[in-house]
C-alpha cells in the first residue's frame, strides 16, 4: 500500500468520525430539548404531577426565628443621649405550611389556593422562654394612635390625655409572648368603641397563628412552563392598590414557593410578598451548593428598596413627598391600616448609613443579614433563608427627632430535607444522562472505531510482512524486502497519528 492511498485513507476515516459526531450532536441536542420539554410537562401544578403533593405541603421544615431589639438606655434616651439597643433572640417556631382549599380553575390552567401557616415554639433552638422574657421597645399602639390623631385639632390632644390616663408612654415593656401573639392594650381600648376598625389587641404577629393570607391563583405551567407558579390573582385582585404608580402596584412572580424550571443566571427572578405589600426581585448572586445539589444563589439587590432619587422605578413607593424614605426602607403602613410601620433587611443591611448610626447596637453584615434564595437551575427550590425586619417610625415630635426605631426582625429558613435532596439529586442524574446519553453512544462508537482501525492496521502489518517473506522466499530480491519496509511504516506512523487527531476532536466536541 503507497504513502498516498494510506494518507487518503486515514483522512477518509477522520472525516467520518467527525460527520459521526456532528450527527451525534445534533441528536443530542434534540435529545436534551426532549429531556427539557419532558421536565417541563413534569413540573406543573396538577394533581398527579410529581410537584403537586411537596408543592401542597412542602416537606422541609420552615424554621421562624424572632429576634428583639431590647432598649436598655430608655431614661438617657429621653433625655438626650443616643438609643442602645441590644439584640435579643433567637425565639425560634416551627413554621407548618400547607396549602388550603387548592382548587382548579379555568379547566387547569390555574390553580387556587390559601396558604395556611402555623407556628410552633421550640424551646431547644431559643434563648430563652417568650412568656417570660421581657422586651424594652417603642410602645407601637401608642404611635399608631397618635399617627391617625394626628393633623386633627381635637383628637391630638385627647390622645395624650388618654395616654397620660392610661400610663402609656414612648415606650414599653412586655414580654416576647405579649409583643409576638397580642395582648390587650389600654389605649387602644379606649379607642376601640368609638372606631369600629380599630381592635383591643395589638401583637406583630396577632391572628397569624393557623391563618393565611388570602387567596392565591397561580399558574400551573400547563400552558407555559416559563408561567409556572406564578401569581395571577391576590385576594381576587390582579393589581395591588396601595401605592401609587401602575409598577409598584404590580403583582409579580410567584409566592417564593416555585419557580419555573430550567433557571437562567441571567433572569431577574420576582417574588410577591403579602408581608411587604409588594413584588419584590432577585439577582443572581454567585454558584453555590446544597447538600450536593448544585445551586445558584439569588438575592435581591440594593436597587430593591433604593429612594426614588436612586431609583426612580420605586417613585411609585413614596406616597407623600414629605414622608419619603432614604435607601433600604419601605414604608408599609398603606396595608397595615396606616399603622406607622416600616420594613427593612435585618439591621438595615443596604440601607443609608444614617439609619445605621442613630443607634447603638445596630451592626448590619451581609453573612448573617442578606436574603437569598438558592435554586436548582434545573429543577427547584434547595435552599431558602428570608429575612425581614419590621421596624417603626415616628413622626417628628419634641422628643424624637422623626427616627426609625428596629424593634424586630425575622429570620424564616428552609433547607431541603435530605429525602427530597436525595430524590432532586436522582432525577438531575437522570436529566444529566438523558441530555448526553447521544453523545456518550457517539465516544463509545468512536473508540471502538479507534479499536478497529488499529486492529485492522495491524492485521495489515502482519499480512504484508507474510507476503513480502514470501516474496523474498521465492525471489530472493532484495527490493522485495525494502517494499516491506514502506508499507509497514506509514502505518505504523499513521495509528498514533489517528489517535491523537480523533482524541481531540472527542475532547473538543464534548466540552
Ligand atoms: C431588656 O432590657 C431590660 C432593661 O433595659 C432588662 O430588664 C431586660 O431583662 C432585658 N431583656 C432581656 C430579655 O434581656
Ligand atoms: C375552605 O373551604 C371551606 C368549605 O368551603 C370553608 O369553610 C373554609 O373557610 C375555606 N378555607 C379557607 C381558608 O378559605
Ligand atoms: C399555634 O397553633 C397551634 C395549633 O393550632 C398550637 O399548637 C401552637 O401552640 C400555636 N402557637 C402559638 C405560638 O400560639
Ligand atoms: C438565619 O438562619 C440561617 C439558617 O439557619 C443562618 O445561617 C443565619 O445565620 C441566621 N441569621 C441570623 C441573623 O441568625
Ligand atoms: C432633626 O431634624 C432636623 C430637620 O429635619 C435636622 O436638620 C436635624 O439634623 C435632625 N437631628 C438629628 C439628631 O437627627
Amino acid at each position: 500500500m503507497s504513502r498516498r492511498s494510506c494518507s487518503i485513507y486515514t483522512v477518509g476515516i477522520i472525516c467520518a468520525l467527525l460527520l459521526v459526531l456532528g450527527i451525534g450532536l445534533m441528536v443530542a441536542q434534540v435529545f436534551r430539548t426532549m429531556m427539557h420539554n419532558r421536565l417541563k410537562k413534569e413540573i406543573v401544578l396538577v394533581e398527579g404531577s410529581r410537584v403537586f403533593e411537596s408543592w401542597k405541603a412542602p416537606p422541609p421544615p420552615v424554621y421562624m426565628e424572632f429576634f428583639f431589639f431590647n432598649m436598655t438606655n430608655e431614661q438617657e434616651f429621653l433625655n438626650g443621649a443616643k438609643p442602645k439597643l441590644k439584640q435579643i433572640g433567637p425565639y425560634t417556631y416551627r413554621e407548618y405550611r400547607y396549602k388550603d382549599n387548592v382548587s382548579m380553575v379555568r379547566d387547569g390552567a390555574m390553580v387556587s389556593a390559601y396558604n395556611t401557616k402555623s407556628f410552633v415554639f421550640m424551646r431547644e433552638k431559643s434563648v430563652g422562654d417568650p412568656a417570660v422574657d421581657s422586651i424594652t421597645t417603642v410602645n407601637i399602639p401608642a404611635w399608631a394612635v397618635m399617627n391617625k390623631a394626628k393633623g386633627s385639632f381635637w383628637k391630638a390632644p385627647m390622645v395624650s390625655i388618654w395616654m397620660d390616663s392610661t400610663g402609656s408612654g414612648f415606650f414599653t415593656t412586655r414580654t416576647v409572648d405579649e409583643l409576638l401573639w397580642g395582648y390587650e392594650d389600654p389605649l387602644l381600648a379606649r379607642v376601640a368603641p368609638t372606631n369600629p376598625d380599630v381592635e383591643k389587641v395589638f401583637g406583630l404577629m396577632y391572628k397569624k397563628n393557623g391563618s393565611n393570607d388570602g387567596e392565591f391563583v397561580f399558574h400551573t405551567g400547563q400552558q407555559n412552563s416559563l408561567d409556572y407558579g406564578r401569581v395571577v390573582t391576590w385576594k381576587g385582585e390582579s393589581k395591588l392598590t396601595f401605592w401609587k404608580s401602575n409598577q409598584s402596584n404590580a403583582i409579580n412572580g410567584s409566592d417564593g414557593s416555585a419557580f419555573h424550571p430550567l433557571l437562567d443566571k441571567n433572569e431577574r427572578i420576582y417574588v410577591f410578598t403579602p408581608d411587604l405589600c409588594r413584588s419584590i426581585y432577585m439577582e443572581f448572586e454567585k454558584d453555590v451548593e446544597v447538600k450536593g445539589i448544585p445551586a445558584y444563589r439569588f438575592t435581591p439587590p440594593r436597587s430593591v428598596l433604593a429612594s426614588k432619587e436612586e431609583n426612580p422605578a420605586n417613585e411609585g413607593f413614596c406616597i407623600s413627598p414629605e414622608e419619603c424614605l432614604g435607601t433600604g426602607l419601605l414604608k408599609v403602613s398603606p396595608c397595615r391600616k396606616g399603622a406607622p410601620v416600616v420594613a427593612s433587611f435585618p439591621h438595615f443591611y443596604l440601607a443609608d448609613s444614617k439609619y445605621v448610626d442613630a443607634f447603638e447596637g445596630i451592626n448590619p453584615q451581609r453573612t448573617h443579614h442578606q436574603t437569598y434564595l438558592d435554586l436548582n437551575p434545573v429543577m427547584v427550590v434547595t435552599l431558602c433563608a428570608k429575612h425581614q425586619s419590621l421596624t417603626f417610625i415616628n413622626r417628628k415630635t419634641r422628643v424624637l427627632n422623626e427616627t426609625i426605631f428596629p424593634v424586630m426582625f425575622i429570620n424564616e429558613s428552609v433547607v431541603i430535607d435530605d429525602a427530597s435532596a436525595a430524590r432532586v439529586h436522582k432525577l438531575l442524574t437522570i436529566v444529566t444522562l438523558g441530555s448526553n446519553f447521544p453523545l456518550i453512544i457517539v465516544g463509545l462508537g468512536g473508540i471502538m472505531l479507534l479499536i478497529v482501525i488499529i486492529l485492522l492496521a495491524r492485521d495489515r502489518k502482519q499480512k504484508v510482512r507474510q507476503t513480502a517473506s514470501h516474496t523474498v522466499l521465492t525471489a530472493f530480491s532484495s527490493l522485495a524486502a525494502k517494499n516491506m519496509s514502506d508499507s509497514v511504516n506509514p502505518h505504523t506512523l499513521t495509528a498514533p497519528c489517528m489517535f491523537v487527531s480523533v482524541t481531540v476532536c472527542l475532547r473538543a466536541e464534548g466540552s
